[in-house]
């Protein structure tokens, strides 16, 4: 969220990167508590070790009908549950609407779209109006840890406004059921932010492709506020944790392309974090999906992500929350840029403008064989938080067709 609620940073914020080697060492710990219930889409495993070199196996994958689905929820804005009102919904809808509907439109999503994972794009608890912050992420997350399905969450700017630190909060999320979201990548010591890390999605079991990632997802803090005081506004996603995204997109690259069934180019990435980029703002309506109905909130400046993503070659699409009434996507320099669109009823939005979700869905391609292969399409469109779950704006966001094979 961004509309008028910007505050000067606290003193405090600075200070929670002390003790990076506790907080690891928690992470390290909380990752222990891997979930054990799996969906269908999703290999058991052992707890994860990773301090041994051993190559991580995978745990999200393709499911048989050579499709994996992601559910984006942007903005949920979660607080105390039925005593926090909703904003912005039609006077008639004002009585008997709280919290509890955020909760029922992740119920609704899963039971319509079945999706093999959830993304949850930061503000996913309203700091300022939760009486604990630990109870409202409980809650927040329930759909999904009930539905067993298996969930990341990164950060936004309003997770930290209550009774923890972002640093406390993301502690707290990775120690949840069923979520797959890491405190940050394990192997460095000193990185901006707290939940960046990947996670691979292997092929179809009994493919060719069973031990390969095939899709690639990165989670990055985006941050909050600027800490620079002569830059105002939003934070922004710093150099460590570029550099971390490079090393680690060049990492998957060497695996791909290594044998057995060496690939000749990356496998399909998507980015997800919650502050949109500031390349958002050059599109306009005759070159997204969706709409546009507010300022693009990014930060001020413009820290060079966009560029490294572009260098970098795998990524296909970005995907953001923060400006709770635009929902579009836009293409620039091969790159889909795309919101979710707010989910949340607690969060600003536009009364008499649904809230909103979108699906990714990406869709394999068969072998000559007659098995499943790698990624041929990643296609999108939303869902709106109407009586039919009204679908919208579907899109291809990429084919592996249009951009040509690599030879
Ligand atoms: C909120 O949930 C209540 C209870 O299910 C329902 O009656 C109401 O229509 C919902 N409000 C909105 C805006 O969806
Ligand atoms: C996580 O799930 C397991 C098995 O479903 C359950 O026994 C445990 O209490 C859950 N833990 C939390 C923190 O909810
Ligand atoms: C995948 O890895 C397993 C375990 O190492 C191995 O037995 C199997 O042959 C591999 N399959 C393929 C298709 O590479
Ligand atoms: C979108 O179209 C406008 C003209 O309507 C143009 O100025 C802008 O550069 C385009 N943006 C992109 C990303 O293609």
């Amino acid at each position: 969220m961004k509309r008028a609620t910007m505050v000067q940073p606290s003193s405090t914020f600075v200070n929670i990167k002390k003790n990076l080697w506790v907080s690891l060492a928690i992470a390290v710990l909380s990752l222990c508590f891997v979930p054990i219930n799996v969906s269908a889409a999703v290999r058991r495993h052992p707890p994860q070790q990773h301090h041994l070199s051993r190559k991580p196996s995978p745990k999200l994958r393709f499911g048989r009908n050579g499709e994996f689905k992601i559910l984006q929820v942007a903005d949920m804005h979660y607080a105390d549950g039925k005593t926090t009102p909703c904003e912005d919904v039609l006077p008639s809808q004002v009585d008997g609407c709280s919290d509890l509907n955020t909760t029922a439109f992740i119920h609704r999503m899963i039971e319509a779209e079945k999706p093999n994972f959830i993304i949850f794009t930061g503000d996913n608890i309203y700091g300022f109006d939760s009486k604990d912050s630990a109870k409202s992420m409980d809650a927040a997350f329930a759909p999904a840890i009930a539905a067993r399905i298996p969930w990341a969450a990164v950060l936004g700017n309003h997770d930290q406004e209550g009774t923890l630190s972002r640093e406390g909060v993301m502690k707290h999320i990775v120690g949840l059921n069923h979520t797959l979201s890491q405190f940050n990548p394990s192997e460095l010591h000193v990185i901006d932010g707290f939940g960046n890390y990947n996670l691979e999605v292997g092929g179809v079991e009994g493919s060719g492709f069973v031990n390969k990632s095939i899709l690639n997802l990165y989670f990055l803090d985006s941050g909050d506020y600027s800490t620079v005081p002569a830059i105002p506004g939003y934070g922004w996603i710093k150099p460590s944790q570029q550099l971390w995204f490079q090393r680690t997109s060049a990492k998957l690259l060497r695996a791909y392309m290594s044998p057995p069934n060496a690939q000749k180019s990356s496998a399909p990435g998507l980015v997800y974090f919650h502050i949109p980029l500031p390349e958002v703002a050059s599109f306009d309506s005759t070159n997204f999906t969706g709409v546009r109905q507010e300022d693009i909130g990014s930060a001020s400046v413009n820290s060079g992500f966009f560029t490294t993503l572009v260098e970098a070659g795998d990524v296909k699409a970005v995907f953001t929350g923060h400006d709770h009434v635009n929902d579009f996507c836009g293409q620039l320099t091969g790159i889909q840029l795309c919101y979710g669109g707010g989910f949340g009823y607690h969060a600003y939005g536009k009364a008499g403008w649904p809230r909103r979700a979108r699906v990714v869905v990406a869709s394999l391609e068969k072998t000559e064989e007659g098995g499943w292969g790698t990624v041929k399409s990643i296609k999108t469109w939303k869902r709106l938080d109407d009586k039919h779950l009204t679908a919208i704006d579907g899109e291809v966001l990429w084919s592996k067709k249009h951009t040509g094979k690599v030879e």
